[in-house]
């Protein structure tokens, strides 16, 4: 699956300073472990349902009560016929029936059979028969088992081994909205009808939500898959259409679209969809290419760019694997209603509408490097991850942190100009360091048996699998070089195609490509990778200039934590380690053990040392002060000797080297002093990551005063410098240079430049007397909407609204609702609170960010605690049940949260609410009042050197 919660850059909060508060999350992701923990143990009652006669014996240890299945049988093929409605039944239910074969043979003798199946009733009785060979057992009884969502088809007799068998299944479904298995997706059309979709989404575990079958990543098959649709739609699935045609079903006239027999795959990778959709495409070495939208969508030119891209990041994957691309047909559609980013189906990838549809007019460059990096992401995956499947879950770390690598390349080659490999850094090794950190943390690599339930699948897909995932296998493509990497993970590829596989076997074809090239390592992949990959966390490495020693740690963010777990290597690392003196490279090493002495490393004067070039090592740099001065002193009088990743790794190391109480919180202040000559986007994006958190804990106090003239003294050259490229007409031509000139206007309107804030209003201004002219680049649209908003009244705020609600563009949309969070005026703020619970004026699925969005003003914050203590019961009985998300509200609205007086209200919203509860969010509480309580802590170790170095900073 892609990434669900990247979210673009510059559509979504400006202004206000969002971000990872990392001190703010140790404790808060701790509790989540230690619940998670327990969780693991609870037993949970079962719910049965049986459809036959339901087994006597007491339900403890069942073999349907394991939640693995057994050995005994292996699928060889299914025949699968679905039938969506896409009109609700009288009953006001949208269905889909089904029909469904699989033949299996018997490996082991056993007379039951455990198939996957949720939320299916049987419309017909089950039936088996034998291929060939003598009849099969008769049925003794069949039920359904809810609680591991089986099937349990228990026999008369047993099956023989080695005997073929096939079992036949007649069902019905409901068509939900829920985003899982066989769902809806509803959209408005361009008439201002009401359209619906049937779509899938198996991954992880709910194939068995469309069909029975052996729903587990090793059980891979051949699929036959038969849609049966109302005619005037379209109907897609992995394989290409071999036959269509007009039947007659029970009286109605529908269009049954066959497929052409499936490679060997997995359940989770399956895919169909029903829709009125149409396509663009385009034929690259006899491979269709095709991309699917709404109607309006496609005629409007926003599938264009995927379709461009699509055939050189193929073409880029075959020569990097070696292996031709596997299927004839390569579609790829946007869907209205889609739960994470993007979904890599073998041949039929699924997207949100966001992430592949661009827009020329109202996209910004940050859309589309999402969309690039994204298609590069899921069709890495057609060769890694679904011609070769990992075994079991407990590895999913391998597959999405290699594709999550991988995208960086693959977009590279689709965007040569964007420099977009640098930008991992910050969107991936940075963004992880924060949660490695925290004692709570977790290896990449599980047991098999400690991922068993189908949350427990749902929780591996987290930051850790990816972007962990991401920057450790970079290290290790890094230290291998990549001409090695790439060698082994061919063989890889050709050995295992078609089967699964265990992470070892690729540091097995990675050692075999080591050795083949007789290429140098200290230790094997293996012995160097188990330190990164079943250990948590990762080392800071300390070098010291005057000693010559190189000393690694465990890196916690919070001094006083330990680490939950214990670690087999005593958390200690196989460190490869590049460093320059002074810009000049010296030869790579390893540290291989918790000190090492080099006097190579010693400094004379004017000389410094820096470590970790490009950040391609998974590990913090740390260095003795007399080293660090200098390196300050670099950065001030001669910043071009430093790398642009390490002017970025430096300011982020140092602020977190601070948080964990190893360097003083000034030093890192004084890591962003020479931002006033830099104009590169990853220093300044590092620098103003790290300064959301001063400001969420300080913009309501009397260092808000000194902060902001200290940012708005930085970033007052870097306006110039964009006006003086631009004069604000145009964007600049690099990538990261068009983020950085968001972040110009953004940052220096914020602080109040008056040429920043004259030149969003007067641009504000036109669009409301032209509303069909909209001078504003699509880049600069959210940061322009939210300083005009935040320094106009209401009627940039009505003229905002009104536009919110006649756009049709989701993009707009999104932009213009994060912008009229940014109202100071109160009366404005409390009448948009209110519109959040009014699901004509915002969506259901919206409410929630919007009420952070407002929180996250700090005009907003205590109306938003406020609305949000007032209407609890409210808010809590509405949006109980569905995707409304109490747990980011709750800590959305209390992350600024810094004073006793504050802890005391929280502790009473927290008793006073007992009654109703907390749903989703009940754990959040639990967080907030820790992290309110680190804070507090914070606040109070740092505030006056804090506040005297903003008056005098130096
Ligand atoms: C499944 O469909 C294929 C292709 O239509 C056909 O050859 C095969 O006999 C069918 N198998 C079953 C079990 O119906
Ligand atoms: C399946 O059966 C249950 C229990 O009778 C019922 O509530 C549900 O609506 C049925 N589902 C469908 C799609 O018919
Ligand atoms: C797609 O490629 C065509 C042909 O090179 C080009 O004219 C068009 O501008 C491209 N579209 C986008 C959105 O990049
Ligand atoms: C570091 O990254 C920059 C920018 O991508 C690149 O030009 C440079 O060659 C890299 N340095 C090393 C030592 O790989
Ligand atoms: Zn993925």
């Amino acid at each position: 699956m892609g990434k669900g919660f990247q979210i673009s850059k510059t559509v979504g909060i400006v202004l206000i300073v969002v971000g990872a508060a990392a001190v703010a999350t140790i404790i808060a992701l701790s509790v989540v472990y230690s619940q998670e923990k327990s969780k693991n143990n609870e037993v949970k009652p079962t719910a049965e349902v049986a459809t036959s006669v339901p087994p006597t014996t007491a339900p403890s240890n069942e073999p349907w009560d394991q939640w693995r299945l057994p050995q005994t049988l292996s699928p060889q093929s299914y025949n699968v016929t679905l039938w969506p409605r896409l009109k609700p039944d009288p009953t006001g239910l949208y269905i889909f029936t089904g029909v469904s074969s699989v033949i299996f043979k018997c490996v082991e003798k056993t007379d039951l059979i455990l198939i996957h199946s949720n939320k299916l009733n049987l419309t017909k009785s089950v039936t088996l028969t034998e291929h060939g060979g003598k009849p099969a057992p008769s049925i003794d009884w069949t039920m359904m088992y809810q609680k591991t969502q089986y099937m349990v088809i228990k026999l008369k007799e047993s099956l023989t081994a080695g005997e073929i068998y096939e079992l036949h299944t007649e069902f019905v479904g409901e068509l939900a909205d829920d985003l899982g298995g066989f769902y809806r997706s509803e959209y408005v059309d361009e008439n201002g009808e009401k359209k619906v979709v049937a779509t899938t989404q198996m991954q992880a575990t709910d194939a068995r939500k469309a069909f029975p079958c052996f729903d587990e990543p090793a059980m891979k098959a051949v699929f036959h898959i038969t849609i049966l649709h109302e005619p005037g739609t379209t109907a897609l699935s992995n394989g290409v259409v071999i036959d269509e045609g007009q039947i007659t079903v029970d009286g109605t006239l529908v269009t049954k679209t066959t497929f052409a027999a499936t490679e060997v795959m997995s359940t989770y990778l399956l895919a169909f969809i029903v829709s009125d959709f149409i396509s663009i495409e385009q034929t690259e070495n006899n491979l269709q290419i095709r991309i699917f939208a709404r109607k309006e969508a496609i005629n409007s030119g926003q599938g264009e760019y995927a379709l461009n891209k699509t055939g050189p990041i193929l073409r880029f994957f075959e020569d990097y694997y070696n292996v031709s691309y596997p299927l004839p047909k390569s579609d790829q559609i946007a869907l209205p209603d889609f739960n994470a980013g993007a979904m890599e189906n073998w041949g039929l990838i699924t997207y949100r509408e966001t992430a592949l549809l661009y827009d020329k007019n109202i996209s910004s460059n940050g859309n589309k490097e999402r969309i690039a990096t994204i298609i590069a992401h899921e069709l890495a995956h057609q060769w890694f991850g679904n011609l070769v499947t990992i075994r079991w879950w407990n590895d999913l770390w391998l597959n999405e942190g290699f594709a999550s690598y991988v995208e960086y390349l693959g977009a590279d080659k689709a965007e040569p100009d964007w420099n977009i490999k640098d930008l991992i850094v910050l969107n991936d090794v940075h963004r992880v360091f924060a949660i490695d950190a925290l004692a709570s943390s977790h290896p990449l690599s599980s047991k098999e048996e400690e991922i068993q339930r189908p949350e427990q699948i749902s929780e591996v897909f987290d930051t850790i699998s990816y972007s962990k995932g991401a920057s450790v296998l970079r290290m290790l493509s890094d230290f291998l070089t990549e001409p090695v990497f790439a060698q082994g993970l061919q063989t890889y590829l050709d050995t295992f195609k078609f089967s699964n596989t265990v992470y070892t076997d690729l540091w097995d074809h990675l050692q075999m490509a080591v050795d083949k090239t007789g290429y140098e390592l200290p230790k094997t992949v293996q012995e160097i990778m188990d330190r990164w990959v079943l250990q948590m966390g990762f080392p800071v490495v300390t070098f010291n200039t005057e000693t010559g020693e190189i000393t690694q740690e465990h890196f916690l963010l919070d001094p006083n934590s330990k680490p939950d777990r214990p670690s087999e290597f005593n958390y200690e690392w196989f460190v490869p380690l590049t460093w320059t003196k002074t810009g000049t490279a010296k030869p790579n090493g390893w540290l291989l053990e918790k000190t090492a002495k080099n006097d190579d490393l010693k400094i004379s004067a004017n000389e410094w040392v820096l470590a970790n070039i490009n950040v391609t090592g998974y590990y913090r740099v740390n260095y003795d002060e007399e080293n660090w001065n200098r390196l300050l002193n670099a950065l001030q009088t001669s910043r071009q000797s430093i790398p642009v990743i390490n002017r970025a790794q430096l300011i982020d190391d140092a602020f977190n080297l601070a948080k964990a109480g190893i360097i003083s919180t000034t030093l890192a202040l004084r890591t962003t002093l020479f931002l006033d000559a830099e104009t590169e986007y990853m220093p300044w994006e590092s620098a103003l990551d790290n300064l959301d958190y001063f400001y969420l804990m300080f913009d309501r106090t009397e260092l808000y005063g000194p902060m902001q003239a200290y940012v708005g003294q930085k970033v007052e050259p870097l306006f110039k410098h964009f006006t003086d490229l631009t004069d604000w007409k145009d964007v600049p031509k690099g990538h990261t240079d068009q983020y950085n000139q968001v972040n110009a206007l953004r940052v220096a309107c914020s602080t109040g430049l008056e040429n920043c804030t004259t030149l969003v209003k007067n641009w504000f201004q036109q669009w409301m007397e032209n509303r069909d002219n909209n001078p504003i680049h699509a880049n600069l649209r959210s940061t322009v909407y939210c300083s005009a908003i935040a320094a106009g009244g209401e009627k940039e705020w009505d003229f905002a609204w009104d536009v919110f609600e006649k756009t049709n563009v989701a993009s707009e949309k999104d932009q213009l609702r994060a912008a009229m969070a940014c109202a100071t005026k109160p009366w404005l703020l409390n009448r948009y609170l209110t519109y959040t619970l009014d699901a004509s004026k915002i969506r259901k699925q919206d409410a929630t960010s919007t009420i952070i969005s407002i929180a996250s003003n700090v005009a907003g914050q205590p109306l938003a605690w406020d609305f949000v203590r007032a209407n609890w019961e409210y808010i809590f009985n509405q949006y109980g049940g569905g995707s409304f998300s109490f747990s980011n509200l709750i800590n959305g609205v209390t992350k600024r949260f810094s004073t006793q007086f504050e802890l005391q209200q929280l502790i009473k919203f927290r008793d006073d609410n007992a009654n109703i509860g907390f749903g989703s969010g009940t754990l959040a509480i639990q967080q907030s009042i820790e992290r309110t309580n680190a804070n507090i802590k914070w606040v109070e170790q740092n505030k006056a050197a804090v506040l005297e170095w903003f008056k005098n900073p130096s």
